[in-house]
């Protein structure tokens, strides 16, 4: 997918279709709309009117032109003016797409709306555009669907293409960098294992000048990693510790650091706490995390922040075996904690305690974030849009918000309330991994927090977000890629 900048005046575009945006009001339908509806001599307004076209978000209308640059239109039910934002033209440049795929075309265009700022506008397009062209069809072999569509050509009101060519070019990394997260989570566990985590992360290290370092059983066991080795023990699949790093040029000792964290369980069948039919079935997405962590990674050096960035990624698969762990054992964290298992089930949590343990005691990072399909308890709590966000410091949970904000990414703040901390407490060590009926989301953010040491941390758990059953114009089913915009909005700044 290619996007491409030929000129700021859309009725000018010689394309086989223009998605035009409609805007609902009383002011009329939006100078965007007006200025091609001028160039069609008032053909689209007459048939918007004839149709009764209502401009609400997804309603489209197709609209064969005349003597006119563009073959055909399509109007873009875009919902009032004054509610619009720059991240709602990633929808509006998915829906142009999909449309052209629909008609088997190899080229749209979009009028992408006046008013916004023109960068953010571009950086949406993009995105919308690479999005869009997302199928995983690997495993089909018949009724693959054709993704004919190779160029949106994108018409940037008051744009000028030389500043915002940059912008669409880092646009398309971020989102192509979405859809290698996306192909993590929708392939099949028995070809997404832990060792295929790390033959990707290390085919990225390769394409994108990082430095890699997996470590395999017996190094995770060397470096005290008792918890990763735990939830992974019931299974013939070994374990794998995925560290990339990112480092900015002239890089020294003092250049500060962040890690990005990811949970890959590449399958999570609970263990002994078994899941039930009807809770397994989509468990492949349990590395959505990681999946997350490797987009961002895949992305990082075209956002070139001034400071280190390490990838982490603790990743096993959680099965019932004779060698499985089980509820009632207790097992020393890399940072020397003791744990008792009190739901196997509960696996995400160890795997990244020894994971967080490793970028604040190891590494000695300045911030963390991580990623993780953690609990059922924050889809319960946020539905199954909304990513919970919590951490140890007010002012970085807020700049976490701030960028999952801008990159159209839904999150929402969740407390974790100290007095939930009693529910961890355990008869024989130094804490159980699982609190009480109450509160799942936040007891195990809780457990997360004892494993940062004083570094500076956000968590964000993704249970919801990361797949979904509902696919929307720039959203197929299955995996999203939630979390990789978010990421790389957070390293558009200082962090
Ligand atoms: N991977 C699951 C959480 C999950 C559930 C992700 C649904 C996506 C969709 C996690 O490992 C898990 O099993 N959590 C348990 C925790 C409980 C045992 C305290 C849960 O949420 O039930
Ligand atoms: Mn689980
Ligand atoms: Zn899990």
């Amino acid at each position: 997918m290619r996007v491409a900048l030929p000129t700021s005046r859309a009725a000018e575009v010689e394309t086989p279709l223009l998605a035009v945006p409609v805007f609902a009001g009383d002011d009329g339908r939006g100078a965007d709309f007006d200025a091609v509806n001028e160039a069609t001599g008032g053909l689209l307004a007459r048939i918007a009117d004839e149709e009764g076209f209502k401009p609400e978000p997804g309603k489209t209308l197709l609209i064969h032109g005349g003597d006119t640059p563009a073959k055909r239109y399509l109007l873009l039910g875009a919902g009032p003016r004054d509610e619009l934002t720059p991240q709602a033209v990633r929808g509006l440049a998915a829906s142009a797409c999909d449309e052209a795929n629909a008609r088997h075309l190899t080229s749209c265009a979009l009028a992408v709306p006046a008013g916004l700022d023109a960068k953010a506008a571009a950086h949406f397009a993009a995105v919308g555009a690479v999005l869009a062209s997302y199928r995983y069809q690997k495993y089909l072999t018949k009724d693959v669907e054709p993704t004919t569509c190779e160029e949106l050509v994108a018409a940037v009101a008051g744009g000028d293409a030389a500043e915002l060519e940059p912008v669409i070019a880092r646009a398309t990394r971020a989102a192509v960098g979405v859809n290698l997260a996306r192909d993590l989570v929708n392939g099949p566990p028995r070809e997404v294992t832990p060792r295929r985590l790390a033959a990707v992360a290390e085919e990225i290290a390769a394409d994108e000048g990082l430095e890699v370092r997996i470590f395999d059983e017996s190094s995770i066991a060397e470096q005290g990693m008792n918890l990763l080795m735990a939830v992974g023990q019931g299974s013939e699949e070994p374990p794998r510790f995925i560290h990339l790093t990112y480092k900015p040029k002239g890089a020294t000792a003092d250049t500060p650091q962040v890690a990005f964290v990811g949970k890959g369980i590449t399958f999570d069948a609970g263990g002994y706490n078994i899941k039930p039919t009807g809770s397994m079935e989509d468990m492949k997405m349990d590395m959505a995390g990681a999946a997350a962590v490797l987009g961002a990674m895949k992305a990082v050096s075209a956002y070139a922040p001034s400071y280190v960035v390490h990838g982490i990624v603790p990743t096993c698969e959680n099965l019932v075996s004779g060698s499985a762990y089980k509820p009632g054992d207790v097992f020393h964290a890399k940072n020397g904690k003791s744990v008792e298992i009190m739901n196997t089930d509960a696996e995400g949590r160890l795997a990244l305690a020894d994971a967080l343990s490793y970028a604040s005691d190891e590494l000695k990072v300045d911030r963390i974030v991580d990623l993780a399909t953690l609990t059922g308890a924050c889809m319960v709590a946020l539905g199954p849009y909304t990513a919970g966000l919590m951490g140890n410091d007010d002012a970085f949970r807020a700049k976490v918000g701030g960028a999952a904000e801008r990159a159209g990414e839904d999150v929402w703040a969740l407390p974790l309330t100290k007095k939930l901390k009693a529910m961890l407490k355990s008869p024989i060590a130094d804490m159980k991994n699982i609190g009480e009926r109450w509160g799942g989301a936040l007891t195990a953010g809780i457990f997360l927090s004892e494993f940062v040491g004083d570094v500076t941390w956000a968590h964000l758990d993704i249970a919801g977000p990361a797949y979904t059953e509902k696919p929307e114009p720039s959203v197929a089913k299955g995996g999203t890629g939630f979390g990789v915009l978010t990421l790389l909005e957070l390293l558009d700044g200082e962090v």
